[in-house]
């Protein structure tokens, strides 16, 4: 049984306790926040009165005996803490983006490589059952070449976060880093480092808040487009089309069934795919869903920890690598000009 500590009881940070509440070899013992009343009120609203909570690390360092130190804090905040974690020989997960400059994201991987911690990145679409069931078709190789990709990832802009730091440049980088990494993440995970990044996008006060990018590969036309600057009402999507010889697989989180296949000569079907835990019913107005995969990359992680086995997905240099290629976009939409890599 792995006993986690979660620094940052907000939007991810309750959501990765309701995943240590479902885990069978895992278990919540502590949360840091420097809003203790709030993260207790949350706290309680997910069933777990009992967990301490805590207003600096170094005081649940003094007071508790764990295993992972998880970290859900705005990301600004991601290197300070994750050298905490290393240096007190704890296992790290991380949120995404790893850091807000790719040299903070490899101080962060050579740290746990020397210190021979295991270090995981909540890059969670690598864990995203549909997004799973298309990496899995693509190494089955039963569509053939895969001729193009297509992604979206778009939001209402984010208005929850903690003193805004969402929409705050210096602390989020903007939707081209905060929101767009996910799907930089997948494309690297599936199909290796573009030779270059062609990017347009838009700029505002939160930074590039919207991008559209070309990923320059021999052989797929692979685009990729990320943005927060829909109507409050629009709400959330996110999607992707990958077109082979063979087949297309279509996926729009909106649609239902949310992943589909067509083959020749036969109709669009569902693309069967394994679904995750379920989040809990008292967690936002009740509604059971899918916590996808929130939960997949808990479990892996857990999982590994369990068997002493290597972290092989969400790496710290997998996610410094996107950390330097969703960088190398920005520049390329703020220059106009192609970026090599
Ligand atoms: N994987 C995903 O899909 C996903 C989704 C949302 C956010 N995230 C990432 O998760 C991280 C957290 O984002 P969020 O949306 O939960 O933000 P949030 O603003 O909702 O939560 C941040 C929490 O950290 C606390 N905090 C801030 N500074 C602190 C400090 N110095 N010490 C202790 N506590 C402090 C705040 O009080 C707050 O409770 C970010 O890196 C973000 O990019 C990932």
């Amino acid at each position: 049984m792995k006993k986690s500590v979660i620094v940052g009881m907000g939007f991810m940070g309750a959501m990765h306790a309701q995943i240590y509440a479902q885990l069978e070899n895992a278990t919540l013992v502590g949360v840091v926040d420097f809003k203790g009343a709030a993260a207790k009120e949350k706290l309680d609203g997910l069933g777990m009165p009992g967990v301490p909570v805590f207003a600096t690390v170094e005081e649940a360092f003094e007071a508790l005996d764990f295993d992972v130190l998880d970290i859900c804090l705005p990301t600004d905040l991601h290197l300070e803490f994750a050298l905490k974690g290393i240096a007190a020989g704890k296992a790290v997960f991380c949120e995404k983006p790893l850091a807000l400059s790719t040299e903070d994201a490899e101080r962060i991987s050579t740290a746990a490589a020397e210190a021979g911690v295991p270090f995981q990145v909540g890059q969670c679409i690598r864990f995203w059952p549909e997004y799973q069931a298309l990496r899995e078709f693509h190494a089955s190789g039963q569509g053939g070449k895969l001729l193009s990709l297509t992604m979206q990832r778009r939001s209402a802009r984010p208005t929850y976060a903690e003193g805004d730091w969402l929409n705050q440049e210096i602390r989020s980088k903007g939707a081209a880093f905060d929101l767009h990494i996910h799907d930089t993440d997948f494309v690297l995970a599936l199909l290796g480092e573009p030779r270059a990044v062609t990017s347009h996008g838009h700029f505002d006060a939160s930074g590039p808040s919207h991008i559209f990018t070309h990923y320059a590969y021999d052989g797929p036309v692979v685009y990729a487009e990320g943005g927060w600057n829909y109507p409050d009402t629009w709400g959330f999507q996110m999607a992707f089309q990958a077109l082979y010889e063979n087949a297309t697989i279509d996926y729009d989180s909106g649609a239902q069934p949310t992943l589909s296949i067509t083959v020749p000569g036969t109709p669009k079907a569902a693309l069967p795919f394994a679904s995750a835990g379920q989040r809990e019913s008292s967690f936002k107005g009740g509604n059971l869903s899918d916590l996808g995969g929130y939960y997949k990359e808990l479990e892996a992680f857990i999982h590994c920890l369990e068997n002493g086995s290597a972290i092989t997905d969400a790496t710290a240099g997998q996610a410094t690598a996107s950390v330097r290629v969703a960088l190398a976009e920005i520049e390329s939409a703020r220059s106009g000009q192609t970026v090599s890599l």
